[in-house]
């Protein structure tokens, strides 16, 4: 599942699960957590199992994930037990805690994939990786953990009150340095999992140029998604993570220049050397281009 934006929608609102999917989304996020008082969790698994059941027809429709509650809430066996009927395509695991949490997760589903009739392994998996302390110390224990893993994310909130800031951005909204620390584990944690590495939200969500400088700083770095909270963020992301023009064509004249000479570890280009890595590189850039519907 390779995705450029993916909008969270609190699950306790039918009007903004709709909105989501007329937002041109790659995926949306029917989120159960945070964004869900603890008084309205059984209206919002109610309202997502409603939901899924609608939106999984729809033509052209965008991934559907649910974020469930944590492991240690007591709350997520009753997220998935109402959930999993409706078959999203994916799980989002908050507060994840390396390759052991993703076991966890991965045996509640495998039994409620059985008891629901779904093949097992339908239901993938998305992590977030960096909202406890611990949790940065586990992140490179996620490669091989589960084939239900298909992306690591992070976040800097959960994160800032474990770690006790008084902020997690300055002044010009720039991430501070703990912050951009997480930012980087996640990403050598998605790449050596082998899957894709999807950028934290941008809460300043009336600050399109903030968003913009975000998104082509993470795409820059090596991300290929970012999460949005608020449909007016997605146009951005998509814009920011769908491969351009040029991208495309350089990459196509890499993989042609090495097609024209297969014993060759190394050729040039317009006066520019390239080897293997860029190769791998041109690649990615192309099944990027693919999965958003170009080339
Ligand atoms: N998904 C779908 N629709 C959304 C949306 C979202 N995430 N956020 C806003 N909208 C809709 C609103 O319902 C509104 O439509 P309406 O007037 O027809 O009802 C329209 O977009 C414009 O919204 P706006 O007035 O600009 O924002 P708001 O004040 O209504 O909402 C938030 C602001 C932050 C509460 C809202 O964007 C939101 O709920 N975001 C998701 C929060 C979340 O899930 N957090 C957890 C992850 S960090
Ligand atoms: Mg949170």
């Amino acid at each position: 599942m390779s995705v450029r934006s993916l909008l969270f929608v609190p699950g306790d609102s039918p009007r903004k699960l709709d909105k989501g999917m007329a937002s041109g989304a790659d995926a949306l996020i029917v989120d159960l957590e945070d964004s869900v008082a603890p008084e309205r969790k059984a209206e919002a698994r109610a309202g997502a199992l409603a939901f899924l059941a609608e939106a999984a027809a729809a033509a052209g429709r965008p991934r559907l994930v649910v974020r469930v509650n944590g492991l240690d809430t007591g709350l997520i066996d009753a997220d998935l037990d109402a959930v999993v009927a409706g078959r999203p395509d994916a799980i989002m695991l908050p507060k994840a805690e390396g390759g052991a949490s993703l076991l966890h997760l991965d045996a509640k589903l495998a039994v409620r994939e059985a008891q629901n009739g779904l093949p097992d392994g339908a239901i993938a998996i998305l992590a977030i990786a960096t909202e406890t302390a611990a949790a940065l110390f586990l992140a490179g224990s996620y490669a091989g953990a589960s084939p239900r893993l298909s992306g690591l994310t992070w976040g800097a909130e959960d994160l800032s009150v474990e770690l006790a800031s008084e902020t997690n951005r300055d002044a010009e909204g720039r991430f501070t340095a703990p912050y951009v620390l997480a930012r980087n584990i996640c990403l050598a944690a998605a790449a050596s999992a082998r899957v894709q590495a999807i950028d934290t939200v941008y809460v300043d969500f009336r600050n399109e140029a903030g968003l913009r400088r975000e998104a082509e700083e993470a795409r820059r770095d090596g991300f290929s998604a970012k999460m949005a909270i608020h449909p007016a963020q997605v146009a951005v992301i998509n814009e920011v993570f769908t491969p351009a023009p040029a991208a495309i064509a350089q990459a196509q004249a890499v993989i042609a220049a090495f097609a024209a000479a297969p014993e060759a570890g190394v050729v040039g280009i317009g006066g520019v050397m390239f080897d293997r890595p860029h190769l791998e590189r041109a690649k990615q850039t192309l099944a990027r281009a693919r999965s958003a519907g170009l080339g």
